[in-house]
């Protein structure tokens, strides 16, 4: 039997990098996956590759933004497949890079707005689609969100304020069997720190291969790996929880 046997899960930033490697692994595991994204083009990739493999899947063009589209998305899992157990809400962005007093107003807004009201637009829905049988959200945060990160501070702001609404939810939906716990990813290999949208350059790359104990950026599905035991009944009691997967970098 596989983990997420008639599961129902909801993949936010499920068109690339640890979003798409989740809503793979969902789905080879038996879950049907609704694939939220702004790109289009990659989150139907993403649900044709799932199709392929004998999987159900469905892209739905969402900007965590907007409130009436984690509204419509949650709907559109619920319409199709019946009910919602599972959410992972994982789409981000890394913004830029520079000192504090240097951050425009305007980009500080978009990097919370994206990292955390976006991960608070999806659970105001998730939450009321799970009350009455339950589920498990995942949130993304980052290792940022657990230490100060110098020409971070926006977006260490949000992944510390993703474990802050992760456990206070936790703390409130437990009593209706909703788990709620945050991944904290060290550095993976994906088109937010590898691509060339990156800040990092090969120099700063090479010196954050250093600070892994293992040597090397961990790739997508090692990741994947952790948010499917999150997922998964394995985790029955995990909640309120930070699960870092870093290859050491915090330790
Ligand atoms: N890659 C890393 O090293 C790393 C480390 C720690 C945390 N994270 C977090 O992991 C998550 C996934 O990042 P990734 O590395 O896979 O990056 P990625 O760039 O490969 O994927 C992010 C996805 O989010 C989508 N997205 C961006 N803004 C959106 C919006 N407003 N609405 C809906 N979708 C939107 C993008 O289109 C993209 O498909 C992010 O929350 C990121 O902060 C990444």
């Amino acid at each position: 039997m596989t983990l997420l046997h008639n599961k129902v899960a909801i993949v936010t930033g499920g068109a690339s990098g640890i979003g798409r490697a989740t809503a793979l692994l969902f789905a080879q595991e038996g879950a049907r996956v609704a694939v939220a994204d702004m790109n289009e083009a990659a989150g139907l990739a993403v649900v044709a590759q799932i199709e392929q493999t004998g999987g159900q899947a469905f892209f739905q063009r969402t900007d965590v933004r907007q409130d009436l589209a984690c509204s419509e998305l949650v709907d559109a899992a619920v319409d199709r497949y019946g009910r919602l157990d599972i959410a992972f809400n994982n789409a981000g962005v890394s913004g830029t890079v520079g000192l504090t007093q240097n951050i425009a107003l305007a980009e500080w807004r978009k990097v919370l707005d994206i990292n955390l009201t976006g991960v608070f637009n999806c659970m105001v829905h998730q939450l009321r689609a799970m009350k009455a049988r339950g589920g498990s959200i995942i949130n993304t945060a980052s290792i940022m969100g657990l230490q100060g990160t110098p020409g971070g501070a926006a977006y260490s702001a949000s992944k510390h304020g993703v474990i802050g609404l992760t456990r206070s939810a936790a703390l409130e939906y437990g009593k209706y069997g909703i788990r709620i716990n945050a991944l904290c990813p060290g550095f993976v290999a994906t088109p937010m720190v590898v691509g060339p949208d990156s800040h990092f350059d090969d120099q700063a790359t090479q010196a954050l291969v250093k600070t892994t104990a293992l040597r090397r950026f961990g790739e997508p599905e090692e990741q994947a790996q952790m948010v499917l035991w999150l997922a998964s009944d394995k985790s029955s009691y995990a909640t309120g929880g930070h699960f870092v997967v870093d290859a050491g970098v915090t330790a």
